[in-house]
């Protein structure tokens, strides 16, 4: 148990900032017609927040350099993005956090002991959060599908995000009970991180303006590629992964400036599109914290 402090707040920084983005995109794509649900997704983000700047205020003390310098926290673009999507959308974006996440830094003394209480109660209160966020993207998801409700966003993209929350309730649930960490196994890891990264370009593909031909190819190009890289590791055992990881990274790393360019591109208005600023900035965030996996 002696990485749990540590692991635990890397997790945090990561998965419960995507959490409360998650809020965020399904609040936009509600129609007025359900405003209940609108409701629900605020107050989800405002409950992520809530605990996301708990873990921020202790993150000085525990974060590793590693995840510091991935970027999968914050990146140069996740500030202005904020703005813009909060300008855009009206939904308020508490951008303090963001702030206060600029400024962490590694301060290399361990506070296992002292932080090892705060800390459990903390993942505690953000698997029950989980818990209720899980069974919210499900309830959107069965209203969708039974076509009771219209959504800005395709089914593709709530399968995609309740994947990825469920992921983050595992690897809470490892270090609770095991005391490790998830995603051991590299297979799965590849499998689950290509196709969200698929997905990704499926969805960036989907969401571009219908004149915006290169870039529709380019997202095009990549969902193939990744699509490739999965048919290859459900092939593969855990002894012949070598080959495919260095696949995977190339790809991961043109990908990440793809995205980069993305994100510049649409927060300067010079690609034309319905991808809000911030989502642009969340996706680009999901490739650095697989390439940070990718390198351990
Ligand atoms: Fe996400
Ligand atoms: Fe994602």
């Amino acid at each position: 148990m002696e990485q749990y402090v540590g692991a635990s707040v890397d997790l945090h920084l990561f998965f419960l900032r995507i959490m409360k983005e998650h809020a965020i995109f399904m609040e936009a794509a509600f129609q007025r017609k359900d405003s209940s649900f609108i409701r629900m997704a605020d107050s989800y983000k405002t409950e992520f927040e809530r605990l996301l700047l708990e873990v921020v205020k202790i993150g000085n003390r525990a974060v590793s350099r590693d995840v510091l310098e991935s970027q999968e926290i914050v990146t140069p673009y996740t500030l202005k993005v904020e703005e813009q999507t909060q300008n855009l959308t009206g939904i308020s974006i508490n951008r303090n956090i963001t702030l206060l996440e600029q400024k962490l830094r590694v301060n290399g003394i361990c506070h296992e002991q002292e932080l090892k209480g705060p800390i459990q109660r903390l993942n505690k209160r953000a698997i029950e959060l989980l818990d209720g966020f899980i069974g919210f993207k499900e309830k959107v998801l069965k209203e969708v599908e039974e076509c009771r409700m219209y959504t800005a966003n395709y089914p593709l993209l709530l399968k995609h995000i309740i994947r990825e929350a469920k992921l983050y309730r595992e690897c809470l649930m490892a270090l609770e009970t095991k005391g490790c960490l998830c995603m051991e196994d590299r297979k799965e890891k590849y499998l689950f991180w290509n196709q969200i990264m698929m997905e990704h370009a499926l969805f960036i593909r989907g969401f571009l303006d219908p004149e915006e031909n290169e870039l529709i190819e380019t997202a095009d190009g990549f969902a193939k590629d990744y699509a490739a890289l999965l048919e290859e590791a459900r092939e593969k055992n855990d002894c012949t992964m070598d080959g495919l990881l260095m696949k995977t990274k190339e790809l991961t790393w043109k990908y990440r400036e793809f995205k980069t360019a993305g994100t510049e591109g649409i927060s300067s208005c010079e690609i034309s599109s319905i991808i809000l600023p911030l989502l642009a900035d969340h996706v680009l965030r999901e490739a650095n914290h697989y390439l940070r996996l990718l390198e351990e």
